[in-house]
């Protein structure tokens, strides 16, 4: 017995049709009209879009941030995420110094196996460079399905590696067919505005974006293109913030370089006026890169329209404001760097991208699903809604208008970064591999989602 999904209007990245949709077992079984099969459910999905079930590819769930843990684990995060229509995260298995990358991503296994209400694959973040860790690199791909490799440019004497070692990693990568995602900004430069700032005595959250100007990223970016240029391997440069970022990969790609980039909803809709918060609200909004002057906003927009930016990760990363934020009260360069968000990235796309004029329905579908699949090895089998894929579906009302308050999500974390920003369209169902994990906006089942081991990706392919 089949499901129907009877009425709606099907969105992929190249096209929007009214279709049904069969669902057998867990894979999309035909796509057209008259599908129904005696003793097939028919679910009517009339006046809702079914969007490819989006796929987020920046978390960081369960992650030991030195000073503290994230608030959201495997399963408070991923269940986030279903609720808001997202079916396959990647997380960042990250590495500790002194750490095989072999016993980091088993740890990383541990924290998700048996927790997850979504689909997960795993980037593995390294902080350690060490021959020995190298040589396990090429392993990766071929043995545990993780097919990209993330490195900070950042976060100094924690996770931040030399130029050396990033050229070491990317030689790797190049010959082993693994995407580099880079974190671009230069972690030196910002150690020494850390210690200025405070010598001066300036200790507030607001001193976190002033020691991170973004210059800092524009040098980073740069930097990191050039270093492509000269190793010629595949990179994906993270959480994009600035204009001046957009235009450096532009050129980058107009110049034929396998250079491609995400944004996140918080680069695109929040400014550095939420620093002026007072009473130490605008620790809530401390992440790195930091919230930006507005004036970026439109170019971060119009790298996604225009494929310069391929894809909208959420970055989530929360802690919470009392007791985790409040680590950085007397001192700013304590806070815990990130922000929840996973919940909220697609209705966000979809409200202020294609509500708004933005983005058509199809550039949706590829900044929020298809091109993380394409990009990180999961097409056709995610990102899609073709036949012989897996039946990961969202059917969204877009007549629905609600108001995000933290008080109704699901995050595990006491503040949400968008509160108080109106939404236009609302879940009413996902289904996961058939399986419908979310029914009229409520979510019913267990933890059933499953490690997705990813293709390594040929030079050339998928930029
Ligand atoms: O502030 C952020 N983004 N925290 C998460 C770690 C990272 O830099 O991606
Ligand atoms: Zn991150």
């Amino acid at each position: 017995m089949g499901i129907v999904l009877f009425g709606g209007t099907v969105v992929n990245y190249d096209s929007v049709k009214s279709q049904d949709v069969r669902i057998d077992g867990q894979i999309i079984d035909r796509i057209g009209p008259g599908l129904e099969v005696s003793g097939d459910e028919v679910i009517d999905v009339s006046g809702c879009y079914l969007f490819p079930g989006g796929i987020d590819p920046h978390t960081h769930f369960d992650l030991n941030m030195g000073n503290t843990m994230t608030a959201d684990d495997f399963a408070t995060g991923s269940r986030a995420a279903l609720m808001g229509g997202t079916t396959t995260v990647i997380d960042y298995a990250t590495q500790s110094r002194g750490q095989s990358l072999s016993d980091a991503l088993a740890i990383w296994h541990g924290k998700a196996a048996g927790k997850s209400f979504i689909d997960y694959g795993f980037h593995m973040a390294m902080c350690d460079c060490r021959d020995e860790v190298l040589a396990e690199l090429a392993m990766l791909a071929i043995h545990h399905g993780v097919s990209s490799v993330k490195l900070y440019m950042a976060y100094k004497d924690v996770m931040q590696v030399d130029d050396a070692s990033l050229l070491k990693v990317m030689r790797v990568c190049r010959s082993a067919g693994l995407r580099v995602c880079l974190h671009c900004e230069n972690g030196d430069i910002i150690s020494e505005m850390v210690k200025s700032a405070k010598a001066a005595g300036k200790f507030s959250p607001e001193q976190h974006a002033a020691t991170r100007p973004e210059a800092v990223e524009a040098e980073a970016v740069y930097r990191a293109i050039c270093l492509t240029e000269i190793f010629g391997c595949s990179l994906y440069i993270v959480h994009v913030s600035t204009e001046r970022a957009v235009n450096l990969i532009r050129e980058a790609q107009r110049r034929g370089l396998p250079v491609t980039a995400e944004t996140c909803p918080q680069y695109l809709l929040l400014d550095e006026s939420y620093y002026e918060k007072a009473d130490f609200e605008a620790a809530k909004y401390v992440m790195s890169p930091p919230l930006r002057n507005r004036n970026n906003q439109a170019a971060l927009w119009q790298g996604l329209a225009d494929s310069t930016i391929s894809c909208v990760g959420s970055d989530h990363c929360s802690f919470n404001w009392i007791g985790q934020k409040e680590l950085g009260r007397d001192d700013f360069s304590l806070i815990p760097n990130g922000a929840p968000g996973v919940e909220n990235r697609f209705g966000l796309m979809y409200t202020f991208g294609v509500e708004a004029g933005r983005l058509s329905l199809q550039q949706f579908a590829q900044v929020t699903s298809t091109n993380a699949a394409k990009l990180f090895g999961l097409y056709p089998r995610k990102g899609a809604l073709m036949v012989g894929s897996d039946a990961d579906i969202v059917i969204w009302d877009p007549t629905r208008h609600s108001v995000i308050r933290a008080e109704n999500q699901t995050q595990n974390v006491d503040y949400n970064t968008y509160e108080g920003f109106a939404q236009t369209g609302a879940v009413r169902h996902v289904f996961l591999r058939g399986k419908r994990m979310v029914k009229d906006g409520v979510s019913h089942v267990a933890a059933l989602g499953e490690y997705l081991p990813r293709n390594p990706m040929p030079i050339g392919e998928g930029n």
